[in-house]
């Protein structure tokens, strides 16, 4: 019997494995594989608003595009409430980390524009209040899909649920700035199955977000990546050899780490238009290794793919461990075999002294990696910190065969456009 992905000309694929084995072999603090330090007395973007997830406008292909000598980036966004009475402490002053902790609850897509690559003006809302279904607008990807500046952003309507949507607009540029236009009707692509995507249903704390739609270079098929976790109910998932990997002796107990079932979702569009998909299963999972393979990206580089996706210490298993930041797979084909990049799949993470200093970190394929400011230590005891919600330092990275390099740092926020288009 053909199966579904057979049947969209797609080959049949056996998810690739990010292991137990492979993640203990990350080492916090190698200077390669580390963001320099993060200082506290940073610039910020903006004094009324926190903006963490940034997506800057690109094409199918994954190169950053400027319109008309205009850059622009999408960030989820949310007000700050410094004189909000809810938003004040015992003393009367402002409980910033409070604030900053719950903004995922009314996050949504903001734009800014450059001339520069960085100094970012804000635009405004993408959507106006009511339009988009949910009460939060989470990660995505802003795509720029011809030269009459349509565009079309893919994103996560979330609560109710989680869905994959996408809305299209259009920018439209001046000599004095860039403004969105059009994004009114909402579309809803698909939600998790159930059967290789694991629903709200089956553990309360699910993922399913963060689409990243690219044309394949060598099949030339529309696809998205997104983040998912493996179906099935909580507490079912089995941590066996496969997933645990060629650990020394001592190694092979997995605690409870059959609680982390991270993977990273593909799908294919049925339609040149990216209206119409069929959920594939996923590229790589992490189960018995960590809950949450966020934001997944590719670059494509020297015929190969590589894989990025951002996690967090927190979201470890049990035995295993690592730094907040990005991680890296590496495969000669679309479907893998996936490999992790320098042995373990870390690729740049926080400092041990910063745990918190940066994340959300998005490869672009020029090796520029922005990231956002979460909270930096003003202090030598790390208790004492300032929150950011703004673009960190920009770093560069040299991706080399099966490894990468820290080789830069650049400005705040610094996201030069890889192509310009001059609209119609
Ligand atoms: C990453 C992330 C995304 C999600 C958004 C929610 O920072 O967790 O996966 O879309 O933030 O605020």
């Amino acid at each position: 019997m053909k199966t579904t992905t057979e049947k969209f000309g797609v080959t049949p694929h056996q998810p690739s494995l990010w292991t137990r084995a492979d993640a203990l072999k990350v080492r916090a603090d190698d200077p390669t594989t580390t963001q320099p330090l993060v200082r506290a007395d940073f610039p910020v973007l903006s004094n009324d608003v926190f903006i963490w997830d940034t997506m800057p406008l690109r094409d199918l292909d994954g190169n950053v595009t400027s319109v008309d000598g205009w850059s622009v980036i999408f960030t989820l966004t949310a007000d700050r409430h410094p004189n909000d009475p809810q938003y004040l402490d015992e003393d009367g002053n402002y409980d910033i980390l409070r604030d900053w902790n719950d903004r995922h609850g009314r996050a949504k897509m903001y734009y800014w524009f450059s001339r520069t690559g960085k100094n970012w003006e804000l635009g405004g809302r993408v959507m106006a209040e009511g339009v988009s279904p949910t009460a939060r607008e989470w990660a995505g990807t802003p795509i720029l899909l011809n030269d009459r500046g349509e565009v079309d952003l893919y994103y996560t309507a979330v609560t109710p649920g989680a869905t994959i949507v996408k809305v299209r607009g259009r920018v439209v540029t001046t000599e004095h700035g860039v403004s969105m236009v059009g994004f009114e009707k909402v579309k809803p692509l698909f939600e998790a199955d159930g059967k290789m995507y694991q629903t709200e249903a089956q553990n309360a704390f699910w993922g399913f977000r963060d689409p990243w739609p690219f044309r394949d270079p060598n099949d030339g098929k529309l696809y998205m990546l997104f983040e998912g976790n493996v179906a099935g109910e909580r507490g079912s998932h089995k941590v066996g050899e496969a997933e645990i990997g060629d650990v020394p002796p001592g190694y092979e107990d997995v605690g409870n780490s059959r609680f982390q079932t991270a993977c990273v979702g593909i799908a294919v569009a049925r339609d040149a238009d990216g209206d119409d998909w069929e959920m594939l299963p996923p590229l790589l999972t992490a189960v018995g290794v960590n809950d949450q393979t966020e934001r997944p990206h590719f670059v494509f580089q020297d015929g190969k793919y590589y894989l990025f996706t951002i996690s967090h210490t927190f979201t470890y298993g049990d035995g295993v461990t690592g730094p907040d930041g990005v991680y890296g797979f590496v495969a000669d084909s679309l479907f893998g075999p996936y490999v992790p990049l320098n042995g373990s799949g870390l690729v740049l993470g926080n400092p041990s002294s910063q745990p918190f200093q940066t994340y959300s970190h998005y490869v672009m394929p020029n090796g520029l990696v922005t990231s956002f400011i979460d909270s930096v230590p003003t202090d030598e005891t790390g208790t004492q910190i300032r929150v950011g919600g703004t673009e960190a330092p920009t770093v560069g990275l040299k991706i080399k065969g099966q490894q990468t390099f820290v080789v830069a740092e650049y400005d705040y926020g610094y996201i030069p456009p890889m192509l310009d288009v001059t609209l119609k």
